[in-house]
């Protein structure tokens, strides 16, 4: 296994649309532990494959909530949203040092394939509906910065530039 480059802020490939992957396979297993590792090494509990450059629809989750399993979809998709919403600090490992508070729909029914090429069905809430939520997002080029405020975006880029700066 290795480490993965993260891709901060600013590169073109996490504004991309990332492109559907195709069936699973070595490569990806290999891919996919990777991402594994350099989640877990930037303490992260999510991670999606245009973070590390690659524009293909995967994402990995650990919300370490004792309830739901690290894993790992291809081809996520949101099929449905609960009803109610909720306000979290967000963060995000492309974005290091810097968090805001966004405004979710706090459960999710999510459909993917798995490492092994079955499709599976997620009924998520909470922390894990939050974190699926957000690494869909980046599937889509969309980042947690533009799920808020345009006033509160803006202190958030400038709190980032400046911790960027040192
Ligand atoms: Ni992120």
């Amino acid at each position: 296994m290795s480490l993965l480059r993260i891709e901060m802020l600013g590169a073109d490939v996490l504004r991309q649309k990332a492109r559907a992957v195709p069936a699973p396979g070595p490569e990806l297993e290999r891919l996919v532990a990777d991402m594994f590792e350099t989640m877990y090494d930037a303490h992260g509990i999510g991670l999606a494959a245009p973070q590390i450059g690659r524009s293909e629809r995967l994402i990995v989750v650990d919300v370490k909530d004792g309830d739901s399993a690290p894993m790992a979809l291809l081809n996520p998709v949101v099929v449905e949203f609960g009803e109610g919403k909720d306000r979290v600090e967000e963060g995000c490992l492309s974005i290091p040092g810097v968090v805001a508070t966004v405004e979710r729909p706090a459960s999710c029914v999510v459909e993917a394939t798995d490492t092994a090429g079955n499709a599976v069905r997620l009924e998520a809430q909470g922390m894990l509906s939050r974190c699926l939520q957000h690494e869909i997002d980046h599937l889509d080029g969309v980042l947690f910065i533009d799920r808020i405020s345009p006033i509160k975006r803006k202190m958030v880029l400038a709190r980032y530039r400046k911790l960027a700066e040192k």
